[in-house]
């Protein structure tokens, strides 16, 4: 069942930018990663979804019912975890999460202690609980992230590039937080992380500049390139070369030399290995214009 659908949303702010460009997409329960380089628009697209800003066109429905019409009544369902959750007063994380549970609306005193308590256990926070939040190291700020943004129960979940500057240990941590969530609400999971993406999400959408440039499985995305992908260490110089010849997906740095990954349906030139495709060559290449949804990928 598609819960969230986005049609066709567009939005240039004042000084001319165009953020988003035409954004479609549908998505259904459980995870859905949002991934892109840093000025793709996803943030755009995540504060356009929490109804913190309007598009210019295009409309949005959650569970069938316009969110722009009626803003108020997605804000009850809505939790939201922003780009740059960034005040921390010096309060322990209980009373500041108290605090903001009255904030949304949660006015019983029983239900409220219930429901904070309940949070702080759920993101691994109790026992810190009376600890200023200031204190807190990366992995626990994003932790108590999650714990005020899943206040009052909601049904859509939008985090936005959470696991940026977290640890491998944190990180791992975190993607066990948003997996159990993930079960039972609609995430939207914004990142630049590949892994991110590969761990958490059955399904994904990639934007760059302003478009969802490719959308689907990730299992599903990287069996299109099968047999495609080759893969050679070069010089600079021949690296050059090349980059004007032949559809490169990606560089990499590996001992001083350069790894190319070069999309191609045949083996492009002496030296190059076949390599398995991954997660990470899907990205690139959407990324680079070499392939996109609907659209078979032109042989080099
Ligand atoms: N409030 C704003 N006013 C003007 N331009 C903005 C604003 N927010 C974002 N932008 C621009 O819109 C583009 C998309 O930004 P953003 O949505 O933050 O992308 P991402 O989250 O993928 O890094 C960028 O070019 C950015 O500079
Ligand atoms: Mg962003």
């Amino acid at each position: 069942m598609q819960r969230l659908q986005i049609n066709s949303i567009t939005k240039t702010y004042s000084n001319g930018v165009k953020a988003l460009n035409n954004i479609s997409l549908n998505v259904s329960n459980g995870m859905f990663g949002l991934l892109g380089p840093n000025g793709a628009g996803k943030s755009s697209l995540m504060r356009t979804l929490a109804t913190l800003q309007y598009p210019d066109s295009g409309q949005v429905l959650f569970d069938g019912k316009d969110i722009f019409a009626d803003p108020q009544q997605l804000k009850k369902q809505l939790g939201y975890l922003p780009q740059d959750f960034g005040v921390y007063p010096k309060l322990s994380a209980l009373e500041l999460l108290n605090h903001m549970a009255i904030l949304k609306g949660l006015l019983n005193k029983t239900e409220r202690k219930e429901q904070v308590q309940s949070l702080l256990q759920q993101t691994n926070l109790y026992e810190v609980r009376k600890h200023a939040v200031s204190s807190f190291s990366g992995g626990m700020r994003q932790r108590f992230g999650i714990a005020q943004a899943l206040l009052g129960n909601p049904q859509l979940l939008i985090v936005d590039e959470p696991t940026a500057g977290l640890d491998p240990l944190e990180r791992n941590r975190f993607h066990h937080l948003l997996t159990e969530i993930g079960e039972q609400v609609v995430v939207i999971l914004s990142t630049h992380i590949v892994e991110d993406v590969h761990d958490l999400c059955p399904e994904m959408a990639v934007m760059a500049n302003g478009q969802v440039v490719l959308q689907g499985k990730p299992d599903q995305l990287t069996e299109l390139l099968q047999g495609r992908v080759w893969k050679k260490s070069v010089s600079k110089a021949a690296l050059e070369q090349y980059q004007q010849n032949l559809q490169l997906i990606s560089t990499r740095i590996s001992g001083g030399r350069f790894e190319v990954h070069v999309l191609s349906d045949t083996c492009p030139d002496s030296g190059f290995e076949p390599f398995e495709a991954d997660i990470e060559d899907v990205y690139f290449s959407s990324i680079a214009g070499l392939i996109r949804s609907g659209k078979e990928v032109a042989a080099c």
